[in-house]
């Protein structure tokens, strides 16, 4: 049997990583600074997570969900404690695709409406509704097409309303920063806004903070640089450091009922080990202050390179925008500097998502090697 044929590959295969670092078959070290597309949290292989999987699976690594699980209210205690969010109720699923998808489903269930409003350029997965709320025609087929989901620019409140005062929206979902579009975002004007109008229409605010969460941007959420409380919070990436697994974030006043939403692999007993143990060690090493100190580091430094437009995002959520297209950049950087980076929707973006863990020593290896690249080899100048 043949592999399905749909993704474009660099001809890399790493077989062992640890930390930032990422090495290949042929025992090339790379400097991870894409995280596996913000997957990465706390490091490759980091000993606790390592230890705290492998105890597990030794004991029980799945049952159904028919059955008690205590590593899933672990789970959700410790969450609702370091997120800020105690009060809330936790879904588990296995993706950020899943974990949007049930948002949706949810907000349209809790509303008995069924439109959708998303944004310009938004990135929310690839399953039916999440994928119709994803601003790229390309990768919506018909089926999808069938879902009914209105595309705004981002900071135009006024077109949010006249949609909401239409009646039939049951949600509005938004990145705080968007990801695979390329790092915009809406300003606090708009979010507070935002959040406001869906009070007043009984609109479903969901923040999809699959990439943007869990300390990546500085904050444990993104949406809290703007003070809100969304109805629902989407998380996947970082949340298992690589290990699959996804989770709705719900307010106290969407009431659950049996059968509303259900999953046969969401919320494992490996799962919930992974998640614990990427809490745990966001918690007792400080990687959010981390993020937050070493993101501020990168854009004090980064602001000197050649070429640099503009930088955009928060903590270690960030993209450097070039005045050309990076794609020959990003080959550069990982063929001849062994540096991983990612791109975007946007062409003339570098994206930044190393782990939580990386410090000055990282970014000042990668600015040296950007340097080098941008100004000896002459990329795009
Ligand atoms: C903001 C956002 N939402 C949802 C998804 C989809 O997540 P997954 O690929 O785990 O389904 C992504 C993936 O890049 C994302 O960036």
């Amino acid at each position: 049997m043949k592999l399905f044929d749909v993704y474009p590959l660099y001809d890399v295969e790493p077989v062992n990583a640890y930390d930032s670092i990422v090495i290949d078959k042929n025992g090339t070290e790379y400097l991870d600074l894409y995280g596996g597309h913000a997957v990465i949290s706390i490091g490759h292989s980091h000993p606790h997570y390592v230890k705290k999987l492998k105890d597990q699976v030794e004991k029980i690594g799945f049952y159904s969900n028919a059955v008690q699980n205590s590593l899933q209210s672990k789970l959700a205690e410790k969450l609702g404690k370091l997120s800020g969010y105690e009060e809330y109720q936790l879904f588990l699923c296995n993706s950020g695709a899943e974990a949007n998808e049930n948002a949706l489903k949810l907000a349209s269930f809790y509303t008995g409406k069924s439109r959708v409003v998303a944004f310009d350029n938004a990135f929310h997965g690839r399953t039916s509704a999440a994928v119709a709320a994803t601003d790229n025609a390309k990768i919506n087929a018909p089926l999808n097409k069938q879902q009914k989901v209105t595309f705004l620019p981002l900071n135009e409140i006024e077109l949010v309303k006249t949609e909401f005062e239409k009646g039939d929206v049951c949600a509005v979902i938004i990145e705080p920063i968007q990801g695979v579009g390329g790092l915009d975002e809406g300003s606090t004007a708009f979010f507070t806004t935002l959040e406001i109008l869906c009070h007043e229409f009984g609109v479903v605010l969901i923040v999809d903070e699959v990439q943007s969460g869990y300390g990546r941007t500085g904050k444990f959420f993104a949406h809290q640089y703007h003070g809100i409380t969304p109805d629902i919070i989407t998380i996947a990436k970082g949340m298992g450091n690589g290990f699959p697994v996804g989770g709705v974030v719900i307010a106290p006043h969407i009431e659950a009922s049996y059968g509303m939403l259900g999953t046969t692999f969401g919320g494992n007993h490996l799962a919930c080990a992974a998640a614990l143990s990427v809490l745990e060690v966001i918690e007792t090493e400080n990687l959010i202050d981390n993020a937050k100190m070493t993101g501020d580091y990168f854009i004090s430094k980064a602001m000197r390179l050649p070429g640099v437009k503009q930088i955009k995002g928060k903590g270690l959520m960030l993209g450097l925008e070039f005045d050309f297209e990076v794609s020959e950049l990003r080959k550069k950087l990982i063929y001849d500097k062994h540096i991983f980076t990612g791109g975007a929707m946007n062409k003339k973006l570098l994206r930044i998502l190393p782990s939580l863990t990386i410090g000055k020593r990282e970014i000042d290896l990668f600015i040296e090697a950007l340097q080098d690249v941008l100004v000896v080899e002459k990329v795009g100048l």
